[in-house]
């Protein structure tokens, strides 16, 4: 009975330890989720400084002036355009979830590639399912690409 309890006992100490190891289940790293809480934390800080006036803090935008960024399709469908529009701006009209914005957004020319991986790991953090970090490299590579 007493052997019986015990190896009951230390199946379950080794069930408590390897649901340890893969409690947090997103498969990443101490260092790499520290690194993410930074970038997400300067992205909030840089959103609020250059962003918010227009989109506002919560990202609903401003009636038929500012497009929203949570719940954007145009803005979950594509990264990369993401990236290009913060750093050019935008002119000309585009749908955002159906209904036509037409107002110019302004270029961002003195954000760094690293501010601007920072502002966009807060915004697809928050308003996307994707929790993943961009780096400046891969913000280099991006703005290589607009049109
Ligand atoms: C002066 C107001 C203003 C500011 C500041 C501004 N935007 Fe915009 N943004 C706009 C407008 C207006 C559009 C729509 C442009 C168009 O009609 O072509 C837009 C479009 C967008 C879009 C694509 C449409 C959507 O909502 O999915 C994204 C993404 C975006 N802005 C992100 C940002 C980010 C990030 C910042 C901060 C770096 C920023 N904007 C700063 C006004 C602004």
């Amino acid at each position: 009975m007493v052997f019986r309890s015990l190896a009951i006992l230390i199946l379950f100490i080794l069930f408590l330890l390897s649901s340890c190891g893969t409690g947090s289940g997103d498969g990443k790293t101490y260092a790499e989720k520290v690194k993410y809480r930074q970038y997400f934390n300067n992205g909030r800080r840089l959103y609020l400084n250059h962003c918010s006036n227009c989109h506002q803090k919560d990202g609903t935008g401003l009636v038929r002036l500012y497009p929203p960024i949570k719940g954007s399709v145009y803005f979950q469908k594509d990264p990369g355009r993401t990236v290009c529009i913060i750093r050019y701006g935008q002119v000309g009209e585009i749908f955002v979830n159906g209904i036509s914005f037409n107002q110019p957004m302004p270029a961002n020319p003195d954000l760094s590639n690293l501010e601007i991986a920072e502002l966009t790991t807060y915004l697809y953090g928050m308003w996307s399912e994707s929790d993943s970090l961009f780096t400046p490299d891969q913000v280099i590579e991006l703005l290589e690409n607009c049109q």
